[in-house]
């Protein structure tokens, strides 16, 4: 008898081929699949459509690493007399406040910095404010002193306004050894070249004036933990150093610092600060370190007469806050901006 829908009919070995043939089918469909999942995603990569690489936008967006200068090793150096003196250079730079600070163990000439909370990683990190084209550029003619200055010049600038102290001698141990550190990380820089990725990394300058009331605001909660409300820092159990070195008050650095111009300060944190970004890896935005240098610089710390600074007031940097000036912004202007109607000024013949 024969059913209404029937079915062709089979027996057991037929079927069990059928079976076999309908896997074999799908496993044939399934590797091609595969196959062009992988041809096309190696395809997307070649052309660009696909990446894997997590990193691509920083390599994209960032000149490679391997771009920056990189500081050579003091510990390689093979005369160990030199290797010891080059080593205390460092060590200098590091803590200078145990030899030097207030309770400095060789001479109590300055405040309790180290040159290292400004140059960060003994002055070797890239964007890091490092020492990478000082020994290649100095000595130079600069506008601050208008007169050439020397290696030994320009660290006293550091003691004398940084770290709000007294100028080394010259010719003693502790400045031979720093002098002999600095020369030595510029080893590998051709003579008047920059190093990539010295000093300080450049930041777009703001439409509007820098707001210190913004600033303050960012400052509780990006800075305050480490650098205290009062802008004091904290110091180490011992008391001869800074763990969280102070932005302000008496201990802090002067207002003829370099960290007192809003750009330098603006452009040091934005690359460096809080602790843990890097020039690659910010953690504030241009508008917020803009407003946190307003802040920061708007509060009290040490004044130095520097009668002598800035002969030629025409060189003045746009962002230096005293008068006078060769053009008619106000000195309120020159220190919080808008900077680029300055800038636009004296562009003009
Ligand atoms: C509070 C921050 C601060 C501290 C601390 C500090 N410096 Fe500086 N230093 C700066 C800034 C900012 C500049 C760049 C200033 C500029 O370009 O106007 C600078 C520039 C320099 C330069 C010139 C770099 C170049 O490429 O031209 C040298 C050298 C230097 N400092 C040495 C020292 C030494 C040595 C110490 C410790 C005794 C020290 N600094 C401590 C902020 C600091
Ligand atoms: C997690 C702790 C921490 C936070 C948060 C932090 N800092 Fe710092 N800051 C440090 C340390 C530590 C140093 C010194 C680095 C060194 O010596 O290697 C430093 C150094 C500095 C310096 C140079 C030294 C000085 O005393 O003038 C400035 C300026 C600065 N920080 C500003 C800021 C600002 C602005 C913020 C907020 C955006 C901030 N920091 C957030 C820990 C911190």
């Amino acid at each position: 008898m024969q059913e209404p829908h029937s079915q062709p009919q089979f027996n057991g070995n037929e079927l069990q081929l059928l079976r076999s043939i309908r896997s074999l089918i799908a496993a044939i469909a399934l590797l091609a699949l595969g196959l062009l999942a992988v041809s096309l995603l190696y395809i997307g990569e070649r052309t660009g459509f696909i990446s894997r690489h997590s990193d691509s936008t920083a390599a994209d967006s960032a000149i490679a690493p391997s771009a920056f200068w990189m500081a050579p090793d003091p510990e390689t150096i093979g005369d160990p007399v030199l290797r010891e003196q080059i080593l205390y250079g460092k060590e200098l730079i590091r803590h200078t406040s145990r030899y030097l600070g207030p309770k400095g163990s060789v001479a109590q000439i300055s405040n309790g910095l180290n040159c290292q909370n400004c140059h960060l990683d003994a002055g070797t990190r890239v964007f890091g404010n490092n020492y990478g084209s000082v020994a290649s550029t100095y000595p130079k003619f600069r506008a601050r002193s208008g007169g050439m200055e020397n290696i030994y010049k320009r660290v006293n600038d550091c003691f004398e306004r940084s770290l709000n102290g007294q100028a080394l001698d010259t010719n003693g141990r502790e400045m031979q050894a720093i002098y002999a550190y600095i020369k030595f990380l510029g080893t590998d820089v051709k003579p008047g070249e920059k190093a990539k990725g010295s000093g300080l990394k450049e930041l777009a300058w703001l439409d509007r004036a820098a707001d210190p009331t913004k600033g303050k605001a960012v400052y509780a909660t990006k800075c305050q933990s480490c650098h205290q409300a009062d802008g004091g820092g904290t110091l180490n159990p011992d008391g001869n150093e800074y763990t969280y070195p102070p932005l302000w008050g008496k201990n802090s650095y002067n207002d003829a610092a370099g960290l007192y111009r809003l750009s330098n300060f603006a452009r040091y944190v934005h690359a460096n600060m809080p602790l843990g970004a890097t020039h690659e890896n910010t953690l504030l935005s241009a508008e917020e370190a803009w407003d946190l240098a307003a802040y920061v610089n708007s509060q009290a710390r040490p004044h130095k007469n520097t009668p002598n600074d800035w002969p030629d007031i025409a060189k003045k940097p746009v962002d230096h806050p005293f008068g006078p000036y060769a053009d008619a912004f106000t000195e309120t202007q020159h220190k919080f901006g808008p900077f680029k109607p300055i800038l636009a000024a004296a562009r003009k013949p």
